[in-house]
């Protein structure tokens, strides 16, 4: 049995749909099963938080293979380890972390640096585990649509940085193959979409397919900071992304890998594609 955490999220439930047109049964870990978006007879789900010892041991039994991800929190790292202990206690064969690009040994930024840790402590636990490491996230753009939709525009401290940006959903397919299938033990992939883009022709190709002009808008780190200050009230957090896009900015995530075609035998999607998929939302000609 397959245990998926983070199924409310956006990798864990790409990762969720992916399993279910492999015809697979597997369990979530949810803090809330009303804000599950896929419902099946397939999906056991199991309600808890992963902060709580017992809900987690609970979903972990009978558990074989599980895929850890959560979104980014000051407590993420102690919460993700202490995940990986209890699966292990549990037999737990095979663990899948979702990690990032940027984790490394000498990562200074908190967010990768803790994923690396998060690593270490996976690895040295004894159980097999695969670790995924994507690039910048195409969902991340879905931030911007309102602006995009409104002003034709929208502003990132990135200045004229490449990342090569992956479709959540890409991310989701290469976690289910590798929870359901063999030869992933020990190894560690980074994922990126089809083409290293500047924000400039991001923006260009997003207005091609959705028919309006986009202007990227390179803004100043301290603007950044003061817009997401609006919007994130967590000071641990706001730092943590400022520096995270500091070294983005620098250029961490220039790198483009063939991982997500060797993974699944076919192109990842590109910035086309995730475009017409929600092209309502940017304000498209279906808009
Ligand atoms: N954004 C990027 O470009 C990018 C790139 C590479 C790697 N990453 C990594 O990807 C991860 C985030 O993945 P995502 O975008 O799929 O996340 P997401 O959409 O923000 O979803 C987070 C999920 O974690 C769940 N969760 C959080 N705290 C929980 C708790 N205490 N107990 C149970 N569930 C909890 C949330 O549940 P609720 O619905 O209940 O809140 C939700 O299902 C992060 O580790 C990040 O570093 C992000």
């Amino acid at each position: 049995m397959i245990l998926l955490t983070g199924a409310t999220g956006r990798v864990g439930r790409a990762t969720a749909s992916a399993l279910l047109n492999a015809g697979l049964s597997f369990r979530v870990l949810v803090r809330d099963p009303a804000k599950l978006t896929l419902t099946d007879s397939r999906i056991e789900v199991i309600t808890g938080d992963l902060g709580e010892t017992q809900s987690v041991q609970r979903a972990l039994e009978g558990i074989e293979r599980a895929l850890i991800v959560m979104g980014n929190h000051p407590d993420q790292a102690v919460i993700e380890r202490q995940f990986a202990t209890l699966a292990r206690e549990a037999g737990v064969a095979h663990v899948v972390k979702i990690s990032s690009m940027e984790a490394s040994a000498d990562a200074s930024a908190v967010l990768p640096r803790n994923h690396y840790e998060t690593e270490q402590h996976i690895a040295a636990s004894g159980m097999d585990w695969t670790f995924l490491r994507p690039n910048f996230y195409m969902q991340n753009m879905l931030m911007y649509a309102e602006s995009i939709k409104r002003t034709g525009s929208f502003a990132l401290p990135l200045g004229a940085a490449l990342t090569a940006m992956i479709d959540t959903q890409d991310v989701g397919d290469v976690a289910a193959a590798v929870l359901s299938g063999d030869g992933h033990e020990g190894k560690i992939y980074e994922l990126t979409g089809p083409d290293l883009m500047s924000f400039h022709e991001v923006a260009r190709r997003l207005a091609d397919v959705i028919g309006h002009n986009v202007c990227y808008v390179e803004q100043a780190p301290e603007e950044f900071r003061d817009t997401l200050e609006r919007f994130i009230a967590s000071r641990w957090q706001l730092d943590a992304v400022c520096e995270l896009f500091a070294e983005i900015a620098a250029g961490s995530l220039a790198y483009r890998t063939g991982s997500v075609h060797q993974l699944l035998g076919r192109a990842p999607a590109n910035i086309e594609s995730f475009a017409q998929r929600y092209a309502a939302i940017f304000g498209g000609d279906s808009g």
